[in-house]
C-alpha cells in the first residue's frame, strides 16, 4: 500500500494494531445485524464478499445490508443468500431493482435530506458501519473519498466501524473524513471506482435540455439531478458565465463546466468560490479531476439537500425528471404504479429549495410518451399504486419536448390546460375529454 502522505509512527502504529482480513472482520458479524454503508461508490466490497461467504456457509442468518445505491455485484443481492445476507434498499438502483420488485428486498421511503436524521433517530439499531476509504493521512484521518452524502450519521450511530483501505479512492475535500481512534478495524484492498457510462442523448433530451438552458441566467447556482435531460442541459451551459453548482450529485458535465470558465462559484451567497455536493458519480476522469482539488467539497445531504440552506443561494435552478404526472401537477418519478422504480432521492428537497431562493426555479423534465410512444406520460391520474414524489403544491416548471408549462401559481383548471398542451399531439383530444369529464375546464 503506498501512501500519499507517510502517517507519523504514532497513527501508523494504531492503524496496524487495527488492520486484519477482510475475513476476520467478517467474523464479527452475528445473526440479525443491521449494516450500512455509504452510497454506491462507499460500497466496501472484500467485506461485503467475504460476509457473503459466510452466509454461504450458513454461518449467519437474517443479516441486513443498507445502503442507498446499490453499485451492483455484491453478495447481498444474490438471491441464493435470502434470508441470510440480504439488501434495505434506499434508493433503488439497476442492480436492486429486480430484487425490490419481487419481494426479495425491502426498501426505505426518504427525503435524501431526513436520511441521516432517521439514521441518528429513527431507524432502531445499527450494528455495523462499513465502508471504502483513501489511505490514512499523517494525522490518522481516512477520507470517504467520493461520497459525504449520510455517512457521518452512520459512522456516529454504529456500533462496529469496519475500513476497507483502498489506494484507488480520490481524497476529495469536505467533511466526510474519519479518524483511526474511531474505528474498530480496518482492512486493505485496491480496486477501481464503479463508474457510470455516459449514454447518447436522444434529440428529445437535446430540445428539453435547449429550452431549460435558455432559462438559466448567468450568475444562478445549479443542481442536475438523474437522468438524460440534466445532463442535456449540463452540456449547452458552457457559454454561461459565474454560474454556481451546489447538488447532491456532481456528474461528468459539471467537470466540463467547470474546465470551461462557465462555473465560478463567485455569485454564490453562502461556499462563495466553492463547487458544493453530496456525493460524486461519474467517469474515472471525473474521479481524477476530484482528487485533492481544493475548489471542490463534499458535504452530508442534511446540509446539501436542506431546503433552507439552498434557499439561501440566490436564482436556484433545480433540474430532476420524472415519469409521469397528473392534471393537477402531482409527479411520480420513483415508480411505474405500485412497482418501486429508483426513490424519492433529493427531488423534492431542491424543488422546495429553489422556491424559497429569491429568483430561483425548479423544472421536472420527462418524454411527453413512453413504451414506444403508446402511452402518455401526462395523465389524469396517476396509475394506481405510483408514489408522488413531487406534490401539486410544489410543482413548478414541467418539461417535455412541446414546451414547458408554468403551473406555479395557476388554478386546477389552468394546470390542465397548460399540461395539456405540452402532451403529445395523439394524446390532446382524450386527456381534454379526460379532463372536461373530472370538471377540470370551466
Ligand atoms: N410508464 C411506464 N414506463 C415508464 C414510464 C411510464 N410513465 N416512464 C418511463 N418508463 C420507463 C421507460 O420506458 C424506461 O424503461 P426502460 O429502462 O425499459 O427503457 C424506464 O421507465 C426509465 O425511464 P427514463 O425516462 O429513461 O428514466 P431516466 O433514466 O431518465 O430517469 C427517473 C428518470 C425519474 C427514474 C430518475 O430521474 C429518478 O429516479 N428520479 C427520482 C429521484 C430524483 O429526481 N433525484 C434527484 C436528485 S439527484
Amino acid at each position: 500500500m503506498e501512501y500519499n502522505i507517510e502517517p507519523t509512527n504514532r497513527y501508523l502504529g494504531i492503524y496496524k494494531a487495527k488492520l486484519r482480513t477482510a475475513e476476520e472482520i467478517a467474523e464479527y458479524i452475528e445473526d440479525d445485524f443491521v449494516c450500512a454503508c455509504p452510497t454506491c461508490m462507499g460500497e466496501p466490497k472484500a467485506i461485503v464478499h467475504a460476509i457473503g461467504e459466510r452466509a454461504r456457509r450458513d454461518e449467519i442468518r437474517n443479516v441486513q445490508h443498507h445502503s442507498v445505491i446499490s453499485p451492483g455485484g455484491g453478495d447481498y443481492l444474490d438471491p441464493e443468500l435470502a434470508g441470510k445476507y440480504y439488501h434495505v434498499s434506499w434508493f433503488t438502483s439497476a442492480a436492486s431493482r429486480a430484487g425490490v420488485q419481487e419481494g426479495r428486498f425491502d426498501y426505505m421511503p426518504a427525503h435524501y435530506s431526513q436520511i441521516p436524521w432517521l439514521w441518528r433517530e429513527k431507524v432502531s439499531k445499527l450494528d455495523v458501519f462499513y465502508a471504502t476509504v483513501s489511505p490514512m493521512d499523517k494525522h490518522g484521518f481516512f477520507s470517504f473519498g467520493l461520497v459525504a452524502a449520510e455517512t457521518l450519521a452512520q459512522l456516529e450511530r454504529a456500533k462496529y466501524v469496519f475500513l476497507e483501505v483502498n489506494d484507488q479512492v480520490p481524497r476529495v475535500m469536505g467533511t466526510h473524513v474519519v479518524h483511526i481512534s474511531q474505528v474498530t478495524a480496518v482492512c486493505e484492498a485496491s480496486y477501481p471506482m464503479p463508474t457510470l457510462e455516459e449514454l447518447p442523448l436522444s434529440e428529445n433530451s437535446k430540445r428539453m435540455g435547449a429550452m431549460i438552458a435558455e432559462m438559466i441566467p448567468n450568475g444562478a447556482t445549479i443542481q442536475f439531478g438523474i437522468g438524460e435531460v440534466p445532463n442535456a442541459v449540463g452540456k449547452l451551459l458552457l457559454e454561461k458565465k459565474d454560474l454556481g453548482i451546489h447538488t447532491e450529485m456532481f456528474t461528468d458535465s459539471m467537470v466540463d463546466l467547470i474546465e470551461a470558465g462557465a462555473v465560478t462559484n463567485m455569485k454564490k451567497n453562502i461556499d462563495v468560490g466553492k463547487t458544493v455536493a453530496a456525493f460524486c458519480w461519474g467517469s474515472q476522469r471525473m474521479y481524477d479531476f476530484l482528487d485533492d482539488n481544493r475548489s471542490v467539497e463534499l458535504h452530508g445531504v442534511d446540509y446539501v439537500n436542506d431546503p433552507y440552506v439552498i434557499g439561501k443561494l440566490d436564482n436556484f435552478v433545480s433540474i430532476n425528471a420524472g415519469l409521469e404526472i397528473d392534471l393537477l401537477g402531482q409527479v411520480c418519478s420513483e415508480s411505474i404504479g405500485s412497482r418501486n422504480y429508483s426513490g424519492t432521492g433529493g427531488q423534492l428537497d431542491f424543488v422546495r429549495g429553489s422556491a424559497i431562493s429569491k429568483g430561483g426555479k425548479s423544472f421536472i423534465a420527462m418524454n411527453s410518451t413512453a413504451k414506444g410512444g403508446t402511452i402518455s406520460k401526462i395523465k389524469p391520474i396517476l396509475t394506481p399504486g405510483a408514489a408522488v414524489t413531487t406534490t401539486k403544491n410544489d410543482i413548478d416548471n414541467v418539461v417535455t419536448e412541446y414546451g414547458i408549462a408554468r403551473l406555479r401559481g395557476k388554478t386546477a383548471g389552468q394546470r390542465a390546460k397548460a399540461l395539456i398542451e405540452i402532451a403529445h399531439p395523439k394524446f390532446r383530444d382524450e386527456l381534454l375529454f379526460e379532463a372536461r369529464k373530472m370538471n377540470l375546464m370551466i
